[in-house]
């Protein structure tokens, strides 16, 4: 579960304070599947970045699984598994194994355990045929398979990501989109941003819609469907957007 409750962030630059997240609050279920939808610039990745303890909260706090990302970000960090867009993180001259293997043991994971995971992965992501090639020749599919294992290796009950079919071509986003199912059945929790309304209707229980920092709607996609009377995420979004506004002015 993640409890995020009352998180404001501020940047400073140059003098001048810049507010990226205004009092935002929402939980996600264990099990649970959240699109995290906004235009560029509305907060979604300092909120990905603050909930994966890499930054601080201005104010207000998000416990993970009962932990405070500031007081105890080794136990918030055991229980997640990050991937920010379009990076990777991978070694272009070891294998795919290799890779996998280097971050398991950043992650304290004994040997044995490690041929498991990596053994698991493999036939649940279906790499078993190229996972002792370099990555160097990989497809961008591929990639996306071996960059999602590395975010689990540890097997973390909550997954976050970070855009992840930005930039990503048809096939790969496919991968991306079996992987979340294949995660979903296995009881994970996902939060991931993303602005392709369509992806987000088809994998989300949820949704969490920012606005200039600002949370305009968080709540179960058919619930909103019913509500606004429509399917299309993308008007629903439209109309949200222009109802946040008017409500803050
Ligand atoms: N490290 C930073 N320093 C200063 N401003 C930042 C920093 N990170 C993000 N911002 C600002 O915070 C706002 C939200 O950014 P971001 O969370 O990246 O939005 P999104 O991921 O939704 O596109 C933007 O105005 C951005 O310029
Ligand atoms: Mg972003």
């Amino acid at each position: 579960m993640i409890e995020i409750k009352g998180v404001t962030k501020q940047f400073k630059e140059k003098k001048v304070f810049l507010t990226a997240l205004k009092h935002v609050s929402f939980t996600v279920k264990q099990g649970q599947i959240v699109g995290l939808l906004g235009e560029n610039g509305a907060g979604k990745t300092t909120l990905l970045r603050t909930i994966a303890t890499l930054l601080s909260p201005t104010d207000g706090q998000v416990l993970v699984a009962g932990h405070d990302t500031v007081e105890s970000p080794n136990e918030v960090k055991k229980r997640i598994g990050v991937l920010f867009g379009g990076e990777t993180g991978l070694y272009e001259r070891l294998t795919a194994r290799e890779n996998l293997e280097y971050f398991a043991l950043l992650y304290g994971m004994s040997k044995h355990e490690t041929k498991v995971r990596i053994d698991d992965l493999a036939k649940m992501f279906g790499m078993r045929d190229y996972l002792d090639r370099k990555v160097g020749g990989f497809s961008k599919g591929m990639r996306q398979k071996v960059a999602i294992a590395r975010t689990i290796i540890h097997n973390p009950d909550i997954i976050l990501f970070d855009e992840p079919t930005t930039g990503l071509d048809i096939t790969s986003s496919n991968v991306f989109r079996q992987l979340v199912h294949q995660l979903k059945r296995d009881g994970k929790t996902i939060v991931f941003s993303s602005h392709i309304m369509d992806e987000v209707s088809m994998l989300c229980d949820s949704v969490a819609m920012i606005h200039k920092g600002e949370l305009v709607f968080h709540g179960n996609l058919e619930a909103l469907y019913k509500t606004e009377a429509s399917r299309d995420l993308n008007y629903i979004f439209m109309s949200k957007l222009v109802r946040g506004n008017e409500h803050a002015s």
